[in-house]
């Protein structure tokens, strides 16, 4: 019942309690949702809401971000730290080009291919822009699902890292129309009330939508999943 209820159940949280009125929500041109999602990976949204503007001002499209010299690129990035991804981003661009015509691909598997986008922003990008039914599984949503699960497995062992996927398959709305919000939904819920150390179920400022389901909720083991190897 919770893998099947699961989707409308996120989706109604999402309309009362999810962050609204971010500038690349709503957004389908894959350029745009690209930058925006590489930018958000390791940059906080108070941030990148100011420079996420400025930076398509500067590269409107994947076209002038490929021409354009990687100084020029280095230079916009200037602040957002983790300056590999600027070089990834002026390389993928430049793949988008020549091996896609300026196209970005909506194939998941084909999006994973290009410099920069691991196998989640590719989910990500595949489900904003192209409405697939491909899932996410970062972070946030590993600790999700790692709680709503049960599941005990280390995050770094790749029997879990599997199972996680899996569920994360299993659950995706039926309705690819919904994909865009409900992607964006898990981001949201795993920022806000599903957090790593305080999380809504413990804190009691919020009653959390899956308490009555959530295995770790259900047998007090919330704030020790999901499961990290101590090296
Ligand atoms: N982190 C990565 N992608 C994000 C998004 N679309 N919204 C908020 N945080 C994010």
């Amino acid at each position: 019942a919770l893998k099947t209820g699961f989707p409308q159940t996120l989706l109604s949280w999402h309309r009362a309690h999810g962050r609204q009125g971010l500038p690349w929500q709503g957004v389908r041109d894959p350029y745009a949702v690209w930058v925006s999602e590489i930018m958000l990976q390791q940059t906080q949204v108070a941030t990148i809401l100011e420079r996420y503007p400025r930076f398509m001002k500067r590269f409107p499209t994947v076209k002038k971000l490929a021409a354009a010299p990687l100084d020029d690129v280095l230079a916009e990035w200037a602040g957002l730290g983790y300056y590999s991804r600027a070089r990834n981003l002026h390389a993928c661009a430049n793949q988008v080009m020549t091996d896609f015509a300026g196209k970005f691909p909506s194939d998941p598997i084909l999006l994973e291919q290009l410099k920069g986008i691991g196998r989640s922003t590719a989910g990500a990008i595949a489900a904003f822009a192209f409405h697939e039914r491909a899932p996410i599984l970062d972070a946030n949503v590993k600790r999700i699902l790692a709680r709503l699960f049960g599941i005990e497995g280390a995050l770094q062992e790749k029997a879990t890292d599997k199972q996680l996927w899996n569920i994360a398959q299993e659950l995706l709305p039926k309705n690819p129309q919904d994909m865009p919000v409900y992607t964006q939904a898990l981001m949201d819920f795993g920022a806000t009330w599903c957090t790593s150390r305080k999380p809504a179920c413990i804190t009691g400022i919020e009653r959390c939508p899956f308490e009555k389901q959530c295995q770790a909720n259900l047998s007090d083991q919330v704030l020790q999943l999901p499961r990290k190897v101590v090296k």
